[in-house]
């Protein structure tokens, strides 16, 4: 009984048909003391003699169908065959046992419901099995299927887990060619973006400086001076989209750095006034700067901090009602920080859009009003994406009675 134990545990950890064989073999003979034992798998219509272990020769390798040999009757008949002398069961192919040394054998089929296989056990001698040695023998042939069947289950699994393995290798490089295409188009993006934005910059800038001298120029009609406003104003939204486009792509690319140094922000706030008056005119408007720090230097980055406010001036006057004005206020913030507001009495941004309108492309639903259909929705996120590269914050509040107040907060850096 314990050498049956410790062969269940030993086939439970068997990974093959080999090796479940080899255990098998041996301890069918050890169990009951026979001179052989042999391993029979059902082949479709014949018995193959798959293995054995013996003190002579017995059919290793050899097939015979099921009907002319003791191992397919004991399967045909799912039940053990028990023959005290070989030389007088009917059963036997005596031709077969002749050149063997086999006097008296058991044979048992490897599981009852349609059997896959049978162990026999041989003597040299006549001699009767008992009872007690059958039992062992059926039981290590139940033991014997289930190890077959784990096997079986596993190379299954392993088959299953190898097909899979191969399928998973071909979606890798299926997903590495797309993921190169891709990159691919992106680059190709990005060109287009690069040359897109050096094409309409210089242009752009070409009419803004032509405008500039003309608006400079002394007896121009009223007429004539704000048509060339307008001119300017359309040249100088053209640039600005341009750059935050291409400053977003950078982002987007992990190459976007803000490049800080010492700047004079009450003259960057006069200037950026003057650039934008305008639209303000050209939108009937009234620009106004109020500076309320008694310092005047910050460090940052003088381009992207004057596009910023120029964003947000082009929206506070493209939402304003006519005959209005737009405030910009410089203040102190919190300890370190500086606080830049643009200030309108437009229709304001209800409290639900007021993060969303940072994203990218986002609008809210523009009225029949041209100067408010004319943008792309990039303005403000180039603002976020800008400050924020400051270590800076940008939101927006409501200004009562009526408006949005647009706050950037900004560390002076210094
Ligand atoms: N001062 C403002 N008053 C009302 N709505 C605004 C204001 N500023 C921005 N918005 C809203 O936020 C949207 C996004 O602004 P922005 O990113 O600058 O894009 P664009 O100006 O190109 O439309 C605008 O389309 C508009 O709907
Ligand atoms: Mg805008």
């Amino acid at each position: 009984m314990e050498r049956l134990i410790s062969v269940v545990q030993e086939l439970s950890l068997a990974h093959d048909l080999p090796s479940i064989m080899t255990i098998v073999k041996r301890a069918a003979r050890e169990l009951t003391g026979a001179d052989g034992a042999t391993f029979v798998l059902r082949d479709g219509p014949y018995c193959y003699y798959a293995d054995e272990d013996a003190v002579g020769p017995l059919w290793k390798g050899k097939r015979f169908p099921l009907e002319t040999c003791i191992s397919g009757w004991s399967m045909l008949h799912r039940q053990a065959a028990i023959i005290e002398d070989i030389y007088v069961d009917p059963r036997i192919p005596t031709d077969a046992y002749a050149p063997t040394f086999v006097k008296s054998l058991v044979m048992v089929p490897i599981r009852t419901v349609s059997p896959v296989g049978a162990i026999g056990n041989y003597w040299a001698r006549k001699r009767l099995a008992s009872p007690e040695e059958v039992r062992l023998l059926a039981a290590l042939a139940d033991s014997t299927s289930v190890a077959m069947e784990n096997v079986q289950l596993s190379q299954t699994l392993e088959r299953r887990v190898q097909e899979r393995t191969v399928e998973l290798l071909a979606s890798r490089e299926e997903l590495a060619a797309k993921h190169d295409a891709l990159v691919h188009m992106q680059r190709q993006k990005e060109e287009l973006a690069a040359h897109l934005v050096h094409d309409l910059k210089s242009p752009a800038s070409g009419i803004m400086l032509s405008c500039m001298c003309r608006l400079r120029s002394t007896g121009l009609s009223d007429a004539d001076r704000k048509r060339w406003k307008r001119i300017y104003a359309g040249a100088e939204g053209i640039n600005r989209m341009a750059l935050d486009l291409l400053d977003i792509t950078r982002s987007e690319d992990g190459v976007f750095t803000p490049n800080p140094c010492d700047m004079d922000l009450q003259g960057l706030l006069e200037e950026v006034v003057e650039m934008m008056s305008p639209l303000a005119e050209g939108c009937e408007q009234r620009l106004e700067l109020r500076m309320e720090l008694d310092w005047t230097a910050l460090r940052a980055d003088e381009e992207l901090l004057r596009r910023v406010l120029q964003n947000l001036i082009d929206n506070a006057l493209r939402h304003n009602p006519p005959g209005g004005t737009v405030q910009l206020l410089a203040r102190e913030g919190a300890a370190g920080e500086v606080e830049l507001r643009v200030l309108d009495q437009g229709p304001g941004i209800p409290a639900e859009m007021r993060q969303a309108i940072f994203d990218k492309y986002k609008r809210l639903a523009p009225g029949r009003d041209e100067r408010t259909l004319c943008g792309r929705g990039l303005g403000l996120t180039f603002c976020k994406l800008a400050v924020q590269g400051h270590g800076g914050s940008i939101a927006v509040e409501a200004n009562p009675p009526r408006g949005s107040a647009f706050i950037v907060r900004l560390p002076r850096g210094r």
